[in-house]
């Protein structure tokens, strides 16, 4: 201190007094609530643009029940239950999904760690070869990943092991109360025609009909025209 004061006497500064220093960190500095919500919000977007095709990197949630539902599984994973996407080619369901898991990334979430795969994928990687880990890890790691989406459930041949399989990761997702989003072009039901009941049988649905929102998509084939 006493150096510091001739310092500034000899430089003509006056006199200066110990006083209370200010040493909260701002925003912009570690030990800030909001300097590390947005190192986490670095973090999961990364993840989020790894986990995303290319088509889809631009996509941002705007239906308000997407809106919704990416808000608790942010808040509160465990209330989240199931997103459901439903409607026909090229409403933006996939769009909407992974609108859906961008915000929760920006979010800075503690925990941001996802899966995101069509359903024809997801059946393969649980094939025997169809993956290095090996059938059985496939399945545990697509029941136990924090955040799973499986894009177009419901197109694939249905056979015993396409319907054991998703039993079995929806059943775990569903009893441990994981945060899961489904886009399918099949309704859940459908008393005039083809709906997921049929394609997946009915212990699945039962499990669906309890934690999910169902958000239907509308309108024209996006995809028609020329957009992108
Ligand atoms: N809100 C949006 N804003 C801009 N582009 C969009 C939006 N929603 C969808 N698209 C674009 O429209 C096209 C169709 O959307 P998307 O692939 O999400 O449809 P889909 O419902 O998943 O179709 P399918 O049932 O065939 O899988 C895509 O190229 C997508 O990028
Ligand atoms: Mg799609």
């Amino acid at each position: 201190m006493q150096r510091l004061q001739r310092a500034l006497d000899a430089r003509g500064l006056g006199h200066v007094t110990a006083g209370p220093v200010d040493n909260t960190p701002t925003p912009d500095e570690p030990g800030h609530p909001e300097y590390h919500r947005r190192q986490r919000t670095q973090i999961a977007v990364n993840r989020w643009k790894n986990a995303t095709p290319y088509r889809y990197q631009q996509a941002v949630a705007t239906h308000p029940q997407v809106i919704g539902w990416a808000d608790r599984a942010t808040h509160d994973p465990r209330t989240a239950g199931i997103l459901f996407l439903t409607g026909t080619f090229g409403t933006g369901k996939t769009h909407e999904a992974y609108g859906a898991l961008r915000r929760i990334a920006e979010a800075g979430p503690d925990r941001f760690e996802l899966l995101a795969l069509t359903a024809p994928d997801m059946y393969a990687l649980m094939r025997p070869n169809g993956s290095e880990r090996g059938p059985e890890a496939e399945v545990k790691r697509l029941m136990r990943i924090p955040l799973l989406l499986i894009d177009d459930l419901g197109t694939e041949k249905i056979s015993e092991f396409t319907e054991e399989a998703t039993y079995r990761i929806l059943n775990e997702r569903y009893n441990e109360c994981r945060p899961l989003i489904i886009t399918s072009n099949l309704p859940v039901a459908n008393p005039n025609g083809t709906d997921l009941h049929d394609q997946l049988g009915a212990r699945i649905t039962s499990r669906l009909a309890q934690t999910t929102t169902v958000v239907t998509l509308e309108g024209r084939d996006r995809r028609m025209g020329g957009a992108a």
